[in-house]
């Protein structure tokens, strides 16, 4: 039995005693966990040998569950993807990068170049040359907005004004940007994730998100993206110079899954361009490869000064990303935006194996074909069901709005198989790995429906 030391000092003297651990089984680990963790997750123990792909194993016995939830999107490949468990080159690397831990701003190794290197041929944008990682989504949404904010100082400076300016964010309505320092302020899903945090009292704006079918709903969307705009022309009124960036989701993922339409976020490009403010896309959640195209920006056709991503960019490892214009990058200064371990050699590693998956020249065609596959079946789905009253999506994440408690669509899922999550609380939300086969889609959509 596995035993640990405790020293216990009485009085200036001193003795060590042995307490056992408790034993550690599939069927123990609520148990064990519940003794010092809030364990309100699902109730499931994952295998993680046995869980393969897009099917989730219960360790206590042997349940598979179709995995359309993803650990809220951050698995783009599923469980143990044979480009990484059946590559003992990549488990070697693997290992080794895994045994140190060197402080990354200070320190270079190869396994950061190779993964640097691929990133910027598969996935790199142009227009944002730049980068640097952090060890997750709401560091990667924290470190954009303290670029932005030096940026916008300078900009101000050099401009004439006053280099204290610069400090308030321009956001959307049903926002998820985190629930760190800064990004406090920008969340406003449920009030339970903020209401009690003190934040910051910065601009918030309509979101005039896509109601589905489009043309149908045509004169609504544009009606609200007027209104938006104009509190957006207000906020910049309100606050000359003041205001170092707008961000946003391009489909808002806690929020709804709420798709914000191009013809609004090119509006919003202008707008900041005219008040010399950056515009920031936080793709955690919708970006590398989730909606069909490498970034879902490139739907809308606008470029943005910086961009957040993080939840599948190492295959589960913490690694989030900035990238950067070159504009925005020459305001950073040594010393100023750094952390220890961020883009260490293990998660390099990791998402070097990622990156190569998801660059493969097929890749991205087959999640665009499953993701018409999946908004397809879900529409037919709408129009037979009076309890679905929207549906909204792009690729590998759709919400489906229904009349009742997403909760207990998502209770009565889980019994049947199926594993979905919210978006809010009449939002099921479904994010597939973008490795799933049709037959697992069609499946895991005819449990939803029948659970309907
Ligand atoms: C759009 C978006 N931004 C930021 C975050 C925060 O990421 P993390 O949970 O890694 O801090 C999330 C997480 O769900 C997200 O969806």
């Amino acid at each position: 039995m596995t035993r640990c030391n405790r020293t216990i000092g009485a009085y200036g003297g001193s003795m060590t005693t042995f307490v056992p651990a408790p034993l550690v089984t599939p069927a123990t680990v609520h148990d064990v966990l519940r003794q010092s963790l809030l364990v309100d997750g699902f109730d499931l123990v994952l295998d993680l040998e046995r869980s393969r792909g897009s099917r989730l194993v219960d360790a206590r016995d042997g349940t598979s569950y179709l995995d359309l939830f993803t650990f809220f999107a951050s698995s783009a490949l599923g469980m143990n993807h044979p480009a990484l468990v059946g590559d003992p080159e990549f488990r070697e690397d693997l290992l080794a990068a895994a045994m140190n831990k060197p402080s990354n701003s200070d320190v270079y190794t190869e396994a950061m170049a190779r993964f640097v290197a691929t990133f910027a041929r598969v996935l790199g944008d142009p227009g944002l040359p730049h980068l640097f990682f952090v060890e997750g989504g709401a560091l990667a949404v924290e470190n954009a907005l303290k670029v932005a904010f030096d940026w916008k100082s300078r900009w101000n400076e050099a401009h004439g004004r006053s280099p204290a300016l610069g400090t308030k964010v321009l956001h959307l309505r049903r926002a998820f940007h985190g629930r760190s320092g800064y990004t406090l302020s920008l969340t406003n899903t449920e009030p339970v994730k903020t209401a009690l945090f003190p934040t910051f009292d910065w601009p918030r704006i309509d979101v005039p998100a896509i109601r589905f079918p489009l043309p149908a709903h045509l004169d609504e969307v544009r009606s609200a993206e007027a209104t938006a705009l104009e509190q957006a022309r207000a906020a910049f009124a309100a606050h000359p110079h003041d205001i170092a960036c707008f961000v946003a989701e391009p489909i808002q993922g806690e929020g709804g899954v709420q798709p914000v339409p191009a013809q609004f976020l090119r509006s919003l490009r202008l707008l900041c361009d005219e008040a010399d403010a950056a515009l920031i896309f936080d793709e955690i959640q919708v970006g590398l490869g989730r909606t069909g195209t490498f970034w879902a920006h490139e739907a809308t056709g606008v470029t943005p000064d910086l961009l957040t991503v993080a939840k599948p960019l190492a295959g589960g490892l913490p690694m989030a990303a900035v990238l950067l214009t070159e504009r925005i990058a020459q305001a950073i200064q040594p010393g100023d935006h750094a952390t220890t371990f961020g883009g260490g050699p293990l998660v390099a590693t990791a998402a070097l194996a990622v990156c190569r998956k998801i660059g493969e020249p097929a890749f991205l065609a087959e999640v665009q074909r499953k993701g018409e596959l999946l908004g397809e079946r879900l529409g037919a789905i709408a129009l037979s069901s009076d309890k679905v009253t929207a549906i909204r999506g792009a690729g590998m994440i759709w919400g489906v709005e229904i009349t009742g408690a997403a909760s207990e669509v998502i209770g009565r899922s889980m019994e049947a198989g199926l594993l979905v999550i919210s978006a809010g609380p009449n939002v099921v939300r479904i994010v597939p790995p973008l490795t799933v086969s049709d037959e697992e889609l069609l499946e895991g959509l005819a449990i939803l429906e029948a659970v309907l």
